[in-house]
């Protein structure tokens, strides 16, 4: 069976192409990689010991995304591809309408004509909005606050209204809540290009010198510790739901549904660190700050929906991703 994975060379991306190789999918990614290295393609190969297909495309570009979907007949698509910095959407909205609604649109519009009927679609938890009632649901009402959110709410609703017009299409949204962390081999991790806005990136430039002090947004939230809670996720569990996805919308199910993917559990900033302090034997300097706005003081997931329907529970602590970023932050900083 061959997945056509877009953004495949991107931080969630690369970590599930490695799982569905792993299990024995043939793979084809593609990326423009404005936001990724071609480099983990050959991680990718190194860690898998497996070869895939490989184009660097812009999935604005109809005609170059049609020459991708002639190469092979796919059985699937995960969607990852798309801009995701909550802060530069803000500063740039067009960019990201642009780029991630015109791009899907093409994306989707070529499925349907070259009969890849199965769709996987990256959402996040961001689409829940400023809810106050934890663990989130499914059903939780959907608000969007920034422009990269409104992005995966729209594809949300373009993709159902295709399941409503095409019955032929059998698509899993997931909701991913906080993924952080790194495959074990420490080869492939999260490594964004420019400025990183998420906390574990941010930890990780103190922890190597790029940053003098992590600056922790708010200490007087409604939470045990005064500090932001919220669902972390090992990036190597997030691929697995992929994969439980996939097995899902083989089935035999059409139509369209969505599943929250995160532990069930909120772990706070404090938490965090401490937790990360305590794994490696390291001090990290931080200071508490005022509130970043647009904060929720906590924000982690129901996730029984995944477990029922997709088999999907993750597995790795708080612990494991604490270890695994900073394997490969090290394993980084050794290959300058
Ligand atoms: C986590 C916690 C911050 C940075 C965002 C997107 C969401 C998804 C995940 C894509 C919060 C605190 C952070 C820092 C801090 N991305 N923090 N100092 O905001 O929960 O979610 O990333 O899908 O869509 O909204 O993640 O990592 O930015 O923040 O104290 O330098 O860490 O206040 O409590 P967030 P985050």
């Amino acid at each position: 069976m061959r997945i056509l994975v877009s953004g495949g060379a991107g931080f969630i991306g690369s970590h599930t192409c490695v799982e569905l190789l792993n299990q024995g999918y043939d793979v084809t990614l593609f990326d423009d990689f404005s936001n990724s290295s071609e480099e983990v393609v050959s991680k990718i190969k190194e860690i898998t010991g497996k070869d895939l297909k490989c184009f660097k495309c812009d999935m604005k570009d109809k005609k170059a995304l049609e020459k991708v979907f002639k190469k092979d007949k796919y059985d699937a698509l995960i969607h990852f591809a798309g801009y995701k910095a909550v802060g530069e959407s803000v500063a740039k909205p067009l960019m990201y309408y642009e780029n991630n609604l015109f791009g899907s649109v093409n994306l989707f519009e070529l499925c349907k004509k070259y009969e890849v009927n199965k769709i996987i679609f990256s959402s996040s938890a961001t689409v829940y909005g400023l809810s106050e009632n934890m663990p989130l649901k499914e059903d939780a009402p959907l608000s969007v606050t920034n422009p990269y959110g409104r992005t995966k709410l729209i594809i949300e609703g373009i993709l159902e209204d295709m399941a409503k017009a095409e019955k032929q299409f059998s698509i899993v949204v997931l909701r991913y809540f906080n993924p952080i962390g790194a495959h074990e081999s420490g080869l492939i991790g999260e490594d964004p290009n420019g400025i990183p806005n998420n906390l574990m990136p941010r930890l990780l430039d103190v922890v190597r010198g790029k940053a003098g002090c992590l600056m922790v947004y708010g200490g007087d939230y409604p939470t045990p510790d005064g500090t932001g809670v919220r669902d972390y996720i090992h990036v190597t569990d997030l691929a697995e739901g992929h994969i439980c996805a996939l097995r899902y919308a083989f089935s035999g199910f059409t139509g369209i549904d969505a599943f929250n993917l995160g532990c069930g559990r909120g772990v706070s900033v404090l938490e965090l660190i401490n937790t990360f302090e305590k794994v490696n034997n390291v001090k990290i300097n931080y200071k508490i700050v005022d509130r970043r706005p647009g904060d929720v003081a906590e924000n982690y997931a129901d996730v029984s929906k995944a477990k029922s329907i997709l088999g999907f529970t993750a597995e790795k602590t708080v612990e494991d991703m604490c270890r695994d970023s900073y394997r490969f932050c090290m394993k980084k900083e050794n290959m300058k």
